[in-house]
C-alpha cells in the first residue's frame, strides 16, 4: 500500500486526478470505477479541466459506479446518478453506452444486481478503482458488519451513514435507508485501486483501515490484503496514523 501525503484538499484532488489522467494515457479503454460523495469531487473538477484543456480523452473509457441509494430516479437531485451526471459526465466526453451505474430502483434486485457484476466482468474488470472511506471503514456502501457481500448487492445502511449522509437531502428522515452496492469483491477485483481521505472526521476511519486489524467490521482494512493500492490523504485525514514511515508531503509511506 502506497501512502500519499497532500498538503490540503485541493492539492489531494490535484494529485489524484494526475494519477487518474496517467492511468488513461497508458490506457485509453480505460475501465475506471467511480465514487462519489463529496471527497471525489475536486478529482472530478480537475479531470473535467484536463478535459477541457484537451489533455484528456474519454472517448473510449468505460466507468462503472460503486453504489446508488434504493428507491431513488436518476434525475433525483440526491440521487448518485444525477451527481454523477452534473458534476462529471455531462462535462467530459465519455459516450453514453460506456456509463454504468447500479440502478436505484429494480423490479428483480437479485437479477439486476448480477446484471451489474456480469457487465463488469464483461467489459474485461475493472483496472482502476477510485474509493473514498466512509467515517465508519465503509467503502461503496459496504457497511460494518460480521459479514461482507462479495457481489453488488442490496444493503441496509449503517445509522451513521445515514446520518453523515443527511448533509447532501432536505433531512435526515428524506436519507434512503437502503442502497445497491458493488460488494468487497467487486471492489478487491479492481487491478489498481486509488482511495482518497480528506478531512478530521476522515482520521478515525483511515488509521484503522491503514494500521487496524484486518476486519469486516472496518470494510476498508481489507484493502490492506489487495496488490495494489494507493492513498492519497490530506493532512488531517492523516492525524491519527502512528506513521511508520515520513511524513512529508508527496513522500510515499509504504505499508
Ligand atoms: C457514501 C458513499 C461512499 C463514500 C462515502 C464518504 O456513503 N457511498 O462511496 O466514500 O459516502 O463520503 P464523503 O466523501 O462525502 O465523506
Amino acid at each position: 500500500m502506497e501512502v500519499l501525503l497532500a498538503r490540503d484538499y485541493h492539492q489531494l484532488s490535484q494529485m489524484a486526478a494526475r494519477l487518474v489522467a496517467a492511468a488513461i494515457k497508458e490506457k485509453p479503454a480505460l475501465t475506471l470505477g467511480l465514487a462519489t460523495g463529496a471527497t471525489p469531487l475536486g478529482l472530478y473538477r480537475e479531470l473535467v479541466r484536463l478535459y477541457q484543456e484537451g489533455e484528456l480523452d474519454f472517448s473510449q473509457v468505460v466507468t462503472f459506479n460503486l453504489d446508488e441509494y434504493y428507491g431513488l430516479f436518476p434525475d433525483d437531485p440526491c440521487s448518485y446518478h444525477y451527481y454523477m451526471e452534473t458534476n462529471f459526465f455531462q462535462h467530459v466526453n465519455l459516450r453514453r453506452e460506456n456509463i454504468h451505474l447500479p440502478p436505484g430502483r429494480a423490479e428483480d434486485v437479485t437479477a439486476t444486481c448480477a446484471a451489474y457484476e456480469a457487465a463488469i466482468a464483461a467489459a474485461g474488470g475493472i483496472d482502476l478503482q477510485v474509493l473514498g472511506i466512509g467515517r465508519n471503514g465503509h467503502i461503496g456502501f459496504n457497511e460494518p458488519g460480521a459479514a461482507l457481500n462479495a457481489t453488488t448487492h442490496l444493503i441496509d445502511l449503517a445509522p451513521e451513514t445515514i446520518r453523515a449522509n443527511a448533509r447532501f437531502f432536505a433531512s435526515i428522515n428524506a436519507v434512503p435507508r437502503q442502497a445497491i452496492s458493488m460488494g468487497m469483491g467487486s471492489i478487491m477485483k479492481a487491478r489498481r485501486i486509488l482511495l482518497l481521505a480528506s478531512g478530521r472526521d476522515k482520521a478515525w476511519a483511515v488509521a484503522a483501515a491503514l494500521e487496524g486489524p484486518v476486519t469486516t467490521r472496518v470494510p476498508a482494512s481489507l484493502l490492506q490484503l489487495h496488490p495494489r493500492v494507493t492513498v492519497i490523504l490530506d493532512r488531517a485525514a492523516s492525524r491519527q496514523l502512528q506513521g511508520k514511515a515520513n511524513r512529508d508531503e508527496g513522500w510515499p509511506m509504504c505499508y
